[in-house]
């Protein structure tokens, strides 16, 4: 797949690819033409509603994949949700190497019905959720800059195949990030920044109580070394999970998380997500 043809692929407008300015990698010309490659190949294939593209990773891809992996999975075993390990074990996302979307599809598409379909960077909101209506989740495959291993400034594949793909192992939390999606496809612009406070709070940042411990469920704490260990220190404030007042808390996307929720069990989010959906009158 890895090959100039994607690059200069007529399918998209090379000016559609824009890294921040903060990106890691932005002087690095071999960084910017695979990161440039991964983006017109997962676009095309998303939108042209093709197969995953198979890549093969390089050496320093895997050897970046494998050392955030060691010291995420040491962190995993003692505060991750059991949805999370279980989905995780299931899918044998492990240290050794970088699956492909292919074969998690395939696995997800049998158990609960979930299918991955290529992201070339972050969706527009509306764009990422509805696709959940569909149990769809866009998945990016390119990876961070190696000069900063614990940090991104957009989603990547140690983002999204780590702490995004496992819990969609599982019916339950299927179902809410269908509703989520179900309701992303009715709601207008301000219901939808209610919508994103929600899934901030929840599928992004959620914690979760499990046999008396606080149990991490959000992708955004799973997939960061930072966040996690930020996560469990006495310098995030953690605040019982109720609706409105998740509604009513915005949040910084750039900073780590001063505020997060914990919900009493996945069933207690999904309950509020139908509650949210009923008051809003949704379908
Ligand atoms: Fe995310």
């Amino acid at each position: 797949m890895d090959s100039m043809a994607d690059i200069n692929s007529p399918w998209v407008d090379p000016e559609v690819l824009s890294m921040p300015d903060n990106h890691p990698g932005l002087s690095d010309k071999d960084y910017v033409r695979r990161r440039r490659m991964f983006f017109y190949s997962a676009r095309e294939h998303r939108l042209r509603k093709l197969p995953s593209p198979h890549f093969v990773y390089l050496d320093e891809e895997t050897d970046l994949w494998q050392s955030v992996f060691k010291r995420l999975d040491d962190l995993h075993a003692r505060h991750a949700a059991r949805v999370y390990l279980d989905g995780r074990d299931a899918l044998r996302i492990e240290r050794r190497r970088i699956p492909n979307l292919g074969e998690l599809d395939r696995t997800l598409q049998a158990s609960t019905g979930v299918r991955l379909v290529p992201a070339e960077g972050l969706l527009h909101g509306k764009t990422y959720f509805e696709l959940w209506a569909d149990r769809v989740m866009p998945c990016t495959q390119f990876l961070r800059h190696a000069s900063q291993p614990e940090y991104t400034p957009e989603p990547d594949a140690i983002h999204d195949i780590i702490g995004h793909v496992p819990p969609l192992m599982d019916d339950a939390y299927v179902q809410l990030i269908e509703v989520v999606g179900q309701m992303a496809r009715q709601v207008d612009a301000e219901r939808l920044e209610h919508l994103v406070r929600f899934y901030w709070f929840t599928i992004e940042f959620g914690l979760i109580e499990e046999r008396g411990e606080t149990r991490v469920l959000g992708a955004g704490i799973l997939s960061s070394i930072g966040e996690l260990e930020h996560a469990i220190s006495n310098d995030v404030e953690i605040r019982p999970f109720e609706l409105n007042n998740v509604l009513a808390t915005g949040f910084d996307n750039t900073h780590l998380q001063s505020v997060l929720y914990k919900a009493g069990s996945l069933d207690e989010i999904i309950a509020a997500a139908e509650a949210l959906r009923n008051r809003w009158k949704l379908a």
